[in-house]
């Protein structure tokens, strides 16, 4: 064997051998660098008779070119190798279950607002939502509740400073909504009858107690058709109601009520046991209020441009924080919002924990607690 032979014999065993690209570099360094070996033997062709040299240059840079592809073969290799150790090192079993103490938790009111929507898409109800800051007309003036209206006053309205380069303008500055009802004149701003929707979302009054937050959450009903009837009204939240509490039997009952944007307008109260230390939802001789309702009034249907004569509809109003309290036995409002992971502990529920009308609503995952 000619030297040159050798010497590409113990760089191939050199290359072979390597376990890593750094030293395979160093490899590489040392036969084709500036000073490496062949480098070394091409720089002595100077000096050969022509001849020589040019069998010996065809000879050298065939080597040379072989080193060179052996050499990024190994590095293929070796990088493939690395990344294959970096996937294996690095593998999740995404089928694990969460450990417990990282496991984030539903919020009963997610839940409520899941399981209500759940409740009244099954019925064809599509859900609507719009802004939290509201202007007037939306929040009140549409809903048959003029500047001046005494109704105004059941609501502790926070308004909003639009323009703080001007003095406060209070008939024409910006709310955040007193309620959802804004979602009503917003719908049927946009969309001509039938309308069959619900909007869940948050309302602001300023109000601060066990059983009030300046922020909670409402969700309210709108249906219009030519032949909408408060037997309609009736039926549908009776039903609503049994579903959402899970029981078969649910004594109601629908109390004269009055609200602007209705008429004639209702409260619905549900049967219920209260003890000292229990409520009992659909049994007993006590009564719980648990919304507002009624037959929309002819002026807010104006409003929004449909003719009374041909159409009309009824709504409905609840508190969803409320409901949530009833449901999941939750004394005090003002926990919800102050975000204790233990309390979201106990009251909340895990991810999978979905509502479905056909899986069931709050015991198909299992609760969190
Ligand atoms: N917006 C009312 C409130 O916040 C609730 C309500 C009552 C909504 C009657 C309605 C309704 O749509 O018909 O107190």
């Amino acid at each position: 064997m000619s030297d040159i032979e050798i010497i590409k014999t113990e760089i191939e065993a050199q290359i072979a051998s390597v376990q890593d690209i750094k030293a395979l570099d160093d490899v590489r360094v040392a036969a084709l660098g500036k000073k490496g070996r062949i480098t070394e033997l091409l720089k002595t062709l100077g000096g050969m008779p022509v001849a020589e040299r040019i069998e010996f240059g065809k000879k050298i840079n065939v080597i040379k070119a072989e080193l060179e592809a052996k050499i990024a073969a190994k590095k293929q290799e070796l990088e493939t190798k690395l990344l294959n150790e970096k996937l294996k090192s690095e593998v999740i079993d995404v089928t694990l279950p969460c450990r417990p103490e990282v496991q984030g938790r539903i919020h009963p009111v997610s839940k409520v607002y899941e399981e209500l929507v759940a409740i009244f898409a099954e019925m064809g109800f599509e859900v609507a939502e719009g802004p939290d800051i509201e202007d007037q007309f939306h929040n009140f003036n549409a809903l048959n509740t003029p500047p001046n209206h005494p109704a105004r006053q059941m609501q502790d309205t926070f308004y909003i400073n639009n323009d703080v380069s001007k003095e406060f303008d209070l008939d024409n500055a910006y709310v955040v909504r007193t309620q959802t009802s804004s979602m009503q004149i917003r719908t049927m701003e946009k969309k001509q009858p039938p309308i069959r929707i619900i909007a869940p979302g948050r309302t602001y009054r300023s109000d601060y107690d066990a059983t009030h937050t300046p922020m909670f959450h409402q969700i309210e009903g709108l249906v219009v058709d030519k032949t909408t009837t408060l037997a309609h009204l009736k039926g549908c939240l009776y039903d609503v109601m049994k579903a959402f509490f899970e029981v078969d039997e649910l004594p109601v009952r629908f109390r004269p009520s009055y609200f602007p944007f209705t008429e004639p307008s209702a409260e619905m109260d549900i049967g219920c046991l209260k003890t000292k230390n229990e409520l009992k939802i659909g049994a007993g001789t006590d009564w719980l209020e648990i919304l507002g309702c009624g037959m929309v009034h002819p002026n807010v249907l104006r409003a929004c441009g449909i003719d009374p004569e041909e159409y009309q509809g009824f709504a409905f109003g609840m508190g969803m924080d409320r409901l949530a309290m009833l449901k999941y036995g939750i004394p005090d409002l003002r926990t919800f919002f102050e975000s204790d992971v233990r309390w979201l502990k106990n009251y909340g529920f895990t991810a999978l924990d979905f509502s479905s009308m056909t899986s069931g609503l709050s015991n198909n995952g299992g609760l969190a607690r």
